[in-house]
């Protein structure tokens, strides 16, 4: 594994001697280069130049539970017995599956530098670089089981863009029933997954990934059309956007656990990037081709098909823009 202190000493994007280095790790110039070649194999864009040392191109803004901590509203905090941060885990949702039962309440929340393997929903991978996105999960206890959990995924769509917005991405939206695009692009996911009993008190593993910074990412394996927050608002702070994450996240739970769906659909629609579009609907082998028109009470897709409305919920349905 990369030295923290190593990655810690080249976050700032300057060079530094490979004497300076040597000292802080307490190993000879040798061992230095092999060090500074494993930060490499993380992905991270290093330079080195003889006379003046080792540098992170562009720096990093390295995930802190202290800096997000104290960006987060007092009440927030103190709702979060648990915030770790990993360096380099499989995934934050198998970690906070395996984290949560040991927390008052199943109140946990984790995120990592990178993720080894990244779930996305319906099988996919979920590209994760070294620190430079966001790849958070947070778990939340429900008491009335999987049934009153309808809209839940869409409601966390809705926190989500809530967040970029704050930070500057004011056109972000919606794309049933929780991709996060901007300007019809990909800027972050969504995924749900349950563990607990599916008729009573059940924890849903909240995963988000947001991309922050994709620049220098191996990005062909995205394989839709993606976009970062750097490409609409230049760098920002990670630990404070993850800080309005959290806080919107929980907002939303709170309002969520209060009165459902019902709630958040009126904004959910207004965020709606395929209202009123010819869309394609995958069902397997078969598609069909309709107008969507918005979701109803629960989050299902209401989609006008030959003079007749029809609901689609979950499961294997992909939406497409025709137009
Ligand atoms: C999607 O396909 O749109 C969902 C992507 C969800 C990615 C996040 S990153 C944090 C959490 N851990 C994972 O393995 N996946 C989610």
């Amino acid at each position: 594994m990369a030295d923290n202190k190593l990655i810690e000493l080249l976050a700032d994007g300057e060079f530094h001697s490979g004497e300076e280095v040597g000292a802080l790790l307490g190993v000879s110039r040798t061992a230095v280069w092999k060090q500074v070649k494993k930060l490499e194999s993380l992905g991270l864009a290093l330079e080195s130049k003889k006379g003046r040392g080792y540098r992170v191109v562009d720096g990093l803004s390295l995930l802190s539970a202290d800096a997000i901590r104290s960006a987060l509203p007092a009440g927030v905090s103190e709702s979060l017995p648990v915030l770790d941060i990993f360096q380099v885990v499989d995934s934050t949702n198998t970690v906070a599956a395996a984290n949560a039962p040991g927390v008052p309440g199943y109140r946990y929340l984790c995120l990592a530098e990178q993720q080894t393997a990244g779930r996305g929903r319906r099988g996919r991978v979920w590209q994760s670089p070294f620190g430079r996105n966001v790849y958070l999960s947070l778990v939340w206890q429900f008491s009335s089981g999987a049934a009153a959990l309808e809209g839940l995924s869409l409601s966390i769509g809705v926190a989500v863009v809530r967040a970029l917005r704050d930070a500057g991405a004011g056109e972000a939206q919606l794309k049933w029933p929780n991709d996060v695009l901007y300007h019809g692009k990909k800027i972050a996911g969504i995924l749900l997954e349950m563990q607990g009993d599916p008729a009573g008190i059940c924890q849903v593993i909240i995963g988000v990934g947001v991309n922050l910074d994709l620049r220098g990412a191996s990005t062909a394996e995205i394989g839709q059309p993606w976009n970062d927050l750097y490409s609409v608002v230049g760098k920002v702070d990670r630990n404070r956007f993850v800080a309005l994450l959290v806080t919107h996240l929980i907002n939303v739970l709170e309002e969520f656990s209060r009165s459902g769906f019902a709630q958040l659909r009126e904004e959910w629609g207004a965020l709606d990037a395929y209202r009123g579009q010819e869309v394609a609907i995958h069902l397997g082998e078969q598609m069909l081709i309709g107008c969507a028109q918005g979701v109803d009470e629960s989050g299902g897709l209401k989609v006008d098909i030959d003079g007749s409305q029809r609901v689609f919920r979950g499961g294997e349905i992909s939406l497409r823009s025709m137009g």
